[in-house]
């Protein structure tokens, strides 16, 4: 039996609960998989700034790096921009003025590492990765993440650019709290490789909603949320409003569904169908990219808008990803 007819056949008997739930899913479970190309080592990343993480990591792959080196290294690309103001770096702050980062981190071991709601440390990817294997736990969080993070060697930087204090004093005078959609708010980075071994590894890392409450941790550090990887069967990453994933755990369900059958295109198009099914869609923006051990790809958001780069066959290249609002 093909993996897609598995796939509809455990869904209806029901062994696995009602897999597809929506009208635009049963018709897309039908349509061939059109992001689907061979070609290992591969990298995907989310939007524009995934270009040069890409490039970073792609280049590594190549030379014969291990994916989870390269991951590591393409985001940290992301973080150190400071015209990226949705990650590390030049991130926006949150209402109070303090730029906060979540980032996670998964290996083809199933090992893993995060942090979440840490201060002044420029590069909480690899910050996550010490978690993973220099400490019994998976994630750190806020001061314990900070001390942490000083003791393993990194050092206490003011991550708050002129150009972003100066942005979040306008926004003071208002002090509305509207994440706009695909307006450098919510643009982590998830990152996706699969090495010449054949290895997978994910990275995430984001300094959250702009604006957000003093506290607040997104899906990008749980694992699971903004990102998963089985090296049996694939990755996923989420980029957008963490809430809205959290509430699915997106990156897990959507690689579940590959396991089941799904193309990644039809997994991450049931993974926002979840979303849409039961949250106000209306107004924000949710991205995944999952990534099969073939080295097929694919990409849907709730809003027109997402895109993500593919370094695949010796080319690096930005693709505009369909979406359920059209
Ligand atoms: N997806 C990033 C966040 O919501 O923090």
């Amino acid at each position: 039996m093909s993996n897609r007819r598995s796939f509809i056949k455990k869904t209806s008997i029901g062994a696995v609960g009602t897999i597809l739930t929506s009208k635009v899913n049963a018709t897309n479970l039908n349509k061939k998989n059109k992001n689907s190309m061979s070609g290992i080592p591969i990298v995907i990343s989310t939007w524009k700034h995934g270009f040069s993480a890409n490039e970073k990591a792609y280049t590594l792959i190549n030379n014969g790096s291990d994916a989870i080196d390269a991951v590591e290294e393409g985001v940290k690309i992301t973080e150190a921009d400071p015209n990226c103001t949705s990650v590390g770096y030049g991130g926006w702050p949150d209402r109070d003025g303090n730029v906060t980062l979540d980032a996670c981190i998964m290996d083809h071991t199933g090992n893993c590492g995060s942090v979440s709601f840490l201060q002044n440390i420029k590069h909480p990817i690899s910050v996550a990765r010490k978690v993973m294997y220099k400490t019994p736990h998976v994630m750190l969080s806020g001061e314990g993440a900070f001390k942490f993070a000083i003791k393993n060697g990194f050092h206490k930087e003011d991550l708050l650019t002129e150009k972003a204090k100066k942005r979040w004093k306008e926004w003071l005078k208002d002090s509305k709290y509207e994440p706009i959609i695909n307006i450098e708010n919510h643009d982590t980075i998830g990152l996706l490789a699969i090495d010449k071994k054949g290895n997978i590894s994910g990275a995430c890392t984001t300094s959250g909603l702009a604006w957000k409450m003093h506290g607040r941790v997104g899906d990008s550090p749980i694992i699971g949320a903004g990102m998963f990887v089985d090296n049996e069967i694939g990755g996923c990453c989420a980029t957008g409003v963490g809430e809205a994933v959290m509430k699915t755990l997106g990156s897990f369900l959507i690689v579940e569904l590959m396991r089941q059958g799904a193309s990644p295109q039809e997994a991450c198009e049931e993974g926002v169908s979840r979303i849409v099914k039961n949250q106000n869609y209306k107004e924000m923006q949710i991205g995944y990219l999952a990534l099969n051990k073939k080295g097929e790809h694919g990409a849907y958001a709730v809003q027109p808008g997402f895109d993500y780069a593919l370094y695949q066959n010796g080319i690096n290249k930005m693709i505009d990803a369909e979406s359920f609002v059209k």
